[in-house]
């Protein structure tokens, strides 16, 4: 049964567009029915309008304005996003920490990717520490995974997860590439063999 997603953006959109080009290529059963940013700049918007995929700009600024608290924006954000009657919701990029206020909205529907493996460098510049602690000796390699989303930040059960090298010659360019090519295959994979 084709999948109706809803995915939240902050930034390029790279995954979202790796979404959109299996979606058309016949790779994945779904349809994306909205585009969300937290950021009116995020170019991931741009690649949703592009594909003719309706998009909502919500930023959490005026909440902050007008004293309004973060589980209000959530509550929001949420009934905004479920007037689209998505089956998932995915976080690919997603730079906001979603609290129970979004995720009780959703249960079990909300997945989020992270540039890591399970247990390492949670919330925001996990590659840039994962390439700084490849240089410390601490690991030899990094990784990415797609998970059920709870509200611990960047945790919750594992869907699917993929390891990647890193090389000593590696730039931290190099290694984002890498890591970014990873990610587009591995969201792909998960969301294929989710059977809701
Ligand atoms: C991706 O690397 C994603 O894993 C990361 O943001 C990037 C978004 O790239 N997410 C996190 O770090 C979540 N903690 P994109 O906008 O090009 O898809």
């Amino acid at each position: 049964m084709t999948k109706h997603l809803a995915v939240l953006i902050s930034g390029s959109g790279s995954n979202l567009q790796a979404i959109i080009d299996a979606i058309a290529a016949g790779r994945l059963d779904a349809q994306i029915v909205v585009v969300v940013s937290n950021r009116r700049e995020a170019f991931g918007l741009t690649r949703a309008e592009q594909a003719g995929i309706p998009t909502l700009y919500f930023p959490l600024k005026p909440y902050k304005e007008s004293a309004r608290s973060r589980e209000q924006y959530d509550a929001d954000l949420a009934a905004q996003v479920a007037t689209y009657a998505p089956d998932l919701i995915v976080l690919a990029g997603w730079m906001h920490v979603l609290s129970p206020s979004f995720l009780d909205r959703f249960p079990g529907r909300v997945l989020n990717l992270h540039p890591a493996l399970p247990g390492q460098f949670a919330g925001t510049h996990a590659i840039p520490a994962a390439y700084a602690a490849f240089q410390q000796g601490e690991i030899d390699h990094t990784g990415v995974m797609v998970h059920w989303v709870v509200p611990q930040v960047d945790a919750g059960p594992v869907l699917a997860s993929v390891a990647v090298p890193i090389y000593p010659d590696d730039s931290l360019d190099d290694l984002e590439t890498r890591m970014h090519q990873a990610e587009h295959r591995l969201l792909v994979e998960a969301l294929a063999q989710i059977d809701r």
